[in-house]
């Protein structure tokens, strides 16, 4: 029986494939039914160190639309972590005033060191470079519903894969149906090296390249990610390869890419995806936020047990 009732959503590694799939079957439940009061006097601590628009605002839609109540902020400065106070402290109090925690910060391990203090559950909503789970089941939705199947796809994470912590979890879901993955990206932002080495543990099919030339024709995904500027601790390495992908219409057709190719983007963009791309069908990154909504929906709802 499964259940993720007072569990912590910390890592993908953490879910099986069952787990995955019970997930997406609740999200598709949420879509499919009227679910109103089932949240109705439980809160939501949204804590947000790090910028945010889809994760925060969906989390609180997510809570607000199944009546349940959010505190929290986007901008620690406003708290008392700006007067010196712990991340450590700062959790065992907020839990005194809510049911679960939503957390995203600067540091990777932030969420672990969380729940590893607090008793409500911790769900990861990014930290640092390192995951982003909840991005990761919208994303499987997301190719789930739009390619009808997660199985034995040809998926290409092109762009910022050192830094980019939504490919990261992305791809280690990504292992239990038989992908075969590309990770195009240059030289100083490839896919770290652990990462890879759990990959071929698991015996995905990796390959690696500079380009999307000879590739993308291949694809039945390319996910692409945005070069993280804040993450570079020397902004002439990002000087480097500011601007380095820019994917468009035209791009792609000279690619000779797959009628019924996608492309995700967990967004925000910056200039690796021009707007020419937005009317295509092979553009589903809105689709893809906006599944944001019933998947922490059922996240909320299963890790506050009031969905089995
Ligand atoms: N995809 C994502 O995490 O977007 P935000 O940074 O806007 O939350």
């Amino acid at each position: 029986m499964i259940s993720f009732k007072q569990r912590d959503v910390i890592s993908i590694l953490h879910f099986n494939k069952e787990e995955l799939l019970y997930l997406l079957d609740v999200t598709k439940r949420m879509e499919q039914t009227h679910y109103s009061h089932i949240l109705k006097g439980k809160v939501l601590a949204a804590l947000f160190f790090e910028p945010s628009t889809r994760t925060r605002l969906s989390f609180e839609t997510a809570m607000k639309r199944l009546d349940g109540m959010v505190i929290g902020f986007a901008e620690s400065g406003a708290t008392s972590i700006a007067k010196g106070e712990s991340l450590s402290d700062s959790v065992k109090t907020i839990e005194g005033y809510c049911d679960v925690i939503v957390l995203r910060h600067y540091l990777e391990g932030a969420a672990q060191l969380a729940a590893d203090i607090v008793n409500v559950p911790v769900i990861n909503a990014g930290d640092g470079s390192n995951q982003h789970p909840t991005q990761t089941f919208l994303d499987l939705y997301t190719i789930q519903k739009t390619k009808g199947t997660l199985e034995g796809l040809k998926i290409g994470f092109l762009g910022d894969l050192k830094y980019g912590r939504t490919v990261h979890s992305l791809a280690y879901a990504l292992a239990y149906f038989g992908a075969e993955m590309y990770f195009i990206s240059p030289p100083n932002l490839r896919m770290p090296k652990d990462y890879m080495e759990e990959l071929k543990n698991r015996h995905v099919a990796c390959h690696e390249a500079e380009s999307l030339q000879d590739i993308g024709k291949r694809l039945d995904v390319i996910y692409c990610t945005r070069i993280q500027e804040e993450r570079f601790a020397d902004p002439i390495e990002f000087e480097k390869v500011r601007g380095i992908y820019r994917l468009s219409k035209p791009i792609l057709e000279g690619l000779g890419v797959k009628d019924d190719l996608k492309i995700m983007h967990p967004l925000p963009r910056v200039d690796e995806m021009d707007e020419s791309l937005d009317g295509t069908n092979y553009a589903i990154y809105f689709e893809q936020a906006r599944n944001g909504i019933p998947v922490r929906k059922a996240i909320l709802a299963t890790v506050l047990g009031v969905i089995e």
